[in-house]
């Protein structure tokens, strides 16, 4: 059997209008990407000839959005008349003998695997359907099968009788179909139903008119076919993702203390043995490694998480590197260009950027560490501060091994303190500090004998 080639039609033309906002539905995201971009990425796995994405409303915010994806052919839906209409604009793309696999953009929980299995079908059926027995039905199609059970057609919610609106089976909305047959069948769809649009799922009776047998094939999962159309919907598909993703990460070997209470936003790895505490959330692209601890209401994104690094609880993490062992928090902000090497010890209420620290270094209390570089085994007394900024411009801090600064110093940027030099708390360091210096500076103590307290005036009646 000669396998014919797979074009994929995505339907992302309409307005959404249930969700109630200006940005087209197929851009409110899940787990951080566009719902598009879930279909498009389960699309992609099935390898197909063409990826076909039929868009209309917020075309141009669409496409700019996937401006970086250039192996997507976009098809324009100048009106949006209905999925049967969204459909046929995109078969001149599609010719010969293909089979065309129907998707559409507000579904987003679809795997491959489960529509590996619908093509599968595709050998004994120009026609096969994915549908599902659910609880509540409400505004779907409905799937009408006759005497012997043989699917006959699909009929619309607003279309249906009350008989009909009983029926438990519904369409997914994804269909695939032969191309060439998928062509007649369009061509004889109308648009004489409530809601005046043309059905791509009237081509369903037409396929059993002429005769052919109908595959229906289940999702693996009955959150696959979640369709979006509202933002209660969204939330509840947002909360199936995280679980799914959760599920994954703990069959791995990575413990979560409450699958509830994670969230993870793009392309995230966490490796075994890995701890992550509640309400955290992972942005991608993160790596993080064995035996670390994530903390509660923690934010880390688009970060590099070495083996057994602990983050302690409310600490925001963005664009930073960290190396095996650090211990970070309570309370930390590590901003763009951090780079923490072994055993770094960030402690709270400090912040970095476009740091490096090297390894056994500390930061332990109240400091900003900006555009600066530390060395190893040097320690950052309680607020010190890196005047990094003159007002115009950013200067840089550059920091030995074996530094000790002293607690509420400023060093005054562009300087230098070179190995082994110590800085006397308090001190406000404007020139550089050479190899083994003490560098001091501030007011000498003076003392007063016998000093008298201002006491509180007494209080007029
Ligand atoms: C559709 C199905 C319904 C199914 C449900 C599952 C039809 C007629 N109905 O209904 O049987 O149970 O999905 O979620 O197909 N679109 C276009 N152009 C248009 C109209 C729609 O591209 O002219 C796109 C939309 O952007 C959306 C998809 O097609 O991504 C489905 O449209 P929607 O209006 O959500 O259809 P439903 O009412 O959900
Ligand atoms: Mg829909």
């Amino acid at each position: 059997m000669t396998v014919k080639p797979l074009h994929i039609v995505i339907l992302a033309a309409g307005k959404g209008s249930r969700m109630q906002s200006e940005r087209p539905k197929v851009l409110h995201e899940i787990g951080g990407q566009p719902l598009l971009a879930h279909v498009v990425e389960t699309a992609k796995a099935l390898s197909p000839e063409q990826i076909h994405v039929v868009i209309g409303h917020g075309r141009e915010q669409i496409q700019n959005t996937f401006a970086n994806d250039s192996s997507l052919n976009w098809v324009i839906q100048e009106q949006q008349l209905g999925t049967g209409h969204a459909v046929s604009q995109a078969l001149p793309g599609i010719q010969g003998q293909a089979n065309v696999l129907m998707l559409t953009a507000d579904v987003p929980l679809l795997g491959p695997s489960t529509l590996q299995a619908m093509l599968d079908n595709m050998s004994a059926s120009p026609l096969t359907l994915l549908t599902a027995m659910v609880s509540d039905a409400s505004g779907l199609g409905r799937i009408q099968r006759n005497e012997t059970n043989a699917v006959v057609g699909i009929v619309e919610h607003k279309d249906a009788s009350a008989e009909q609106l009983s029926i438990k089976e519904i369409n997914s909305g994804i269909i695939c179909a032969d191309a060439e047959r998928l062509r007649g069948w369009l061509e004889q769809v109308g648009n004489q139903n409530a809601q005046g649009e043309y059905y791509l799922t009237d081509i369903v009776q037409l396929a059993a008119e002429d005769g052919y047998p109908i595959a229906a094939t289940h999702p693996t999962k009955l959150s696959e076919v979640m369709g979006i159309n509202s933002r209660s919907q969204l939330a509840m598909a947002e909360r199936e993702h995280q679980n799914s993703l959760a599920q994954d990460l703990m069959d791995s070997g990575v413990t979560i203390i409450d699958p509830n209470r994670i969230d993870i936003r793009g392309q995230v790895s966490i490796e075994a043995d890995t701890i992550i505490d509640v309400n955290v959330v992972l942005q991608g692209p993160t790596n993080i490694g064995r035996n670390c601890y994530i903390g509660p209401n923690t934010v880390i994104s688009a970060s590099t998480i070495g083996e057994g690094v602990t983050v302690h609880p409310n600490c925001v993490i963005d664009q930073s590197k960290i190396s095996r062992g650090v211990n970070i928090g309570p309370f930390a902000r590590l901003r763009p260009g951090t780079d923490l090497s072994e055993n770094v010890r960030i402690g709270n209420f400090v912040e970095t950027k476009n740091a490096s620290i090297a390894a056994e270094s500390k930061v332990n209390h109240l400091s900003y560490v900006g555009d600066a570089s530390v060395g190893q085994n040097t320690n950052i007394g309680a607020g010190v501060i890196t005047c990094n900024y003159d007002g115009a411009n950013k200067h840089q801090t550059v920091i030995g091994n074996d530094v000790f600064v002293g607690s509420d110093s400023q060093l005054v940027a562009p300087v230098e303190i070179e190995d082994g030099a110590t800085i006397g708390a308090g001190s406000t360091i404007t020139n550089d500090v050479g190899p083994q210096q003490l560098a001091i500076s501030r007011a000498k103590q003076r003392m007063i004998n016998n000093w008298q307290r201002p006491t509180k005036k007494p209080r007029k009646k």
